[in-house]
């Protein structure tokens, strides 16, 4: 086989219209991540050669989710798919035979498809290579127009078909793999369509009047084939991915109790014999281990959470969670926390940039911010780490082991409390208190006679 040099080109310049939206089609998230991410990936897989990826709507935002390999054309005025591919001539033109070619907003399309029709075009003698599926919803991809003796004669656009190839099934997938000698030339004659556009699909007539061959591969799974020029072809996406994604945790041993209303990123990582409970969302990097029970209707991002845990009702955000810890109901721990084993989170318990020690119990209705906690330490319910000064900066809370903070203390920082200190209930602690002490105070001031008397002279 020969082993033509390939270069991928990703068409992504469209505002994306039908989107009705200020920001550009490719940068919608799907499952978490900007659309054109997948296709990126899909290139990086394909090919070691960078993609030239064709931009042209709001471009300078696009750009920010490219890295540096990727070779990026603009096109400034979006007059179609064939005049999109023509801007990246001036980077491939003599650089590379085959150009591999497919939109950005077709974000499910697999390896599998695309090595095949780049197999398909290295077999061909003829300029170009299509992809095909059978489709009975138009979803606005072009009609296959097959010839008397079934061979591709053209592609037709669903606004310019006739009633007649209205109800052709065979549709465009939009991958297309050509002889790049051959793709150029026709590129620079191609004639624009009534609607003034240059349509790229406009080639399979060319080759056909050439009477060149023109190969064909067959998707089978429409799955694949979700192109999104609305948002309900987003949402169909979204939701084909959420399936691949779910039905890939069970088999590997994670229980979801409704796969249906389960939401899992595609980095996150899910260890064996964990249960996931309904509308839990798991995003970003995180990553769970063996036997959790997570959910129901909890969010956890970007958050490394051990063996043996338990969060349900919470929000947890780029946090550290050790073995057997339990979070909630409705707890939320957000950036920078740091729960050590068997730690325990009661209900509307908040913790931020703090590092909790071994087994501390805070049950209910606390906050601790900027603080480190010893091991075994117990925060009442009510309590606060004041950690905004006056000063408007934040400062930190140091306590000990075995410490033993009563409801309702008010921390002040900066504070350090020591090993096995305890505090009264409602104390207002701005001092440091040394290890093996008791803090009290402030006690409420009672002030005689301060209320009138009513009318049966009782007070
Ligand atoms: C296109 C195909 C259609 C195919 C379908 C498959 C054409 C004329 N039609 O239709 O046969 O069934 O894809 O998904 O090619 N783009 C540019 N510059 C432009 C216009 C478009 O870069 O001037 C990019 C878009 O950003 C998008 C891709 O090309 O990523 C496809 O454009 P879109 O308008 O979505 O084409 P479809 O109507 O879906
Ligand atoms: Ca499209």
């Amino acid at each position: 086989m020969s082993t033509k040099k390939l270069a991928p080109v990703i068409l992504a310049a469209g505002k994306g219209t039908r989107m009705v939206s200020e920001m550009p089609k490719v940068l919608h998230p799907l499952a978490d991540k900007p659309m054109l991410t997948y296709a990126l990936d899909l290139a990086e897989q394909i090919t070691d050669e960078p993609p030239v990826v064709v931009l042209g709507f709001e471009a300078e935002k696009v750009q920010k989710v490219l890295d540096d390999r990727v070779r990026v054309v603009i096109q400034s005025q979006q007059l179609g798919t064939g005049h999109a591919l023509n801007q990246a001539s001036e980077i491939l033109m003599g650089q590379s035979e085959l150009i591999l070619v497919w939109a950005a907003d077709m974000p499910l399309l697999s390896v599998e498809l695309l090595e095949k029709i780049v197999d398909c075009q290295r077999n061909n003698n003829g300029p170009m290579s299509i992809v095909t599926a059978q489709s009975d919803n138009h979803r606005g991809f072009g009609k296959i127009v097959r010839s008397d003796e079934q061979k591709v004669q053209a592609i037709v656009e669903q606004v310019d078909a006739t009633e007649d190839q209205l109800s052709i099934t065979e549709i465009n997938v939009g991958v297309y793999c050509f002889a790049s000698d051959w793709l150029w030339k026709q590129l620079n004659v191609l004639k624009p369509s009534a609607s003034g556009e240059y349509y790229l699909t406009d080639l399979v007539e060319c080759s056909y009047n050439q009477s060149k061959t023109i190969g064909v591969i067959t998707v089978t799974d429409n799955n694949e084939i979700i192109g999104i020029n609305n948002r309900v072809h987003l949402a169909e996406a979204e939701n084909s991915i959420r399936r691949q994604t779910n039905n890939y945790w069970m088999e590997k041993g994670v229980t979801l109790q409704d796969p249906e209303n389960t939401y899992i990123s595609p980095d996150v990582k899910l260890g064996k014999d964990t249960i996931v409970l309904p509308n839990t969302h798991l995003t970003g990097n995180t990553k769970v281990g063996d036997r959790c029970v997570i959910g129901p209707n909890t969010t956890i991002s970007d958050t490394i959470i051990g063996d043996d845990c338990k969060v349900k009702y919470s929000v947890i955000e780029m946090s550290v969670l050790e073995n057997e810890v339990d979070v909630g109901p409705f707890g939320h721990l957000r950036a920078g926390s740091h729960l050590s084993r068997g730690v325990h989170i009661g209900n509307f318990g908040e913790v931020k940039n703090s590092h909790l020690g071994r087994d501390v119990k805070m049950g209910h209705f606390s906050y601790i911010g900027d603080a480190t906690v010893g091991e075994r330490t117990n925060i009442g319910a009510g309590s606060i780490t004041c950690n905004f000064g006056m000063d408007k900066q934040k400062h930190r809370t140091v306590i000990g082991d075995d410490v033993f903070i009563g409801s309702d203390t008010m921390l002040v920082a900066p504070l350090k409390i020591g090993s096995r200190a305890k505090t009264g209930a409602g104390s207002v602690v701005t001092k440091d208190v040394p290890k093996d002490s008791l803090a009290v105070g402030v006690p409420a001031r009672v002030i005689v006679n301060s209320i009138k008397k009513g009318k049966d002279g009782e007070q």
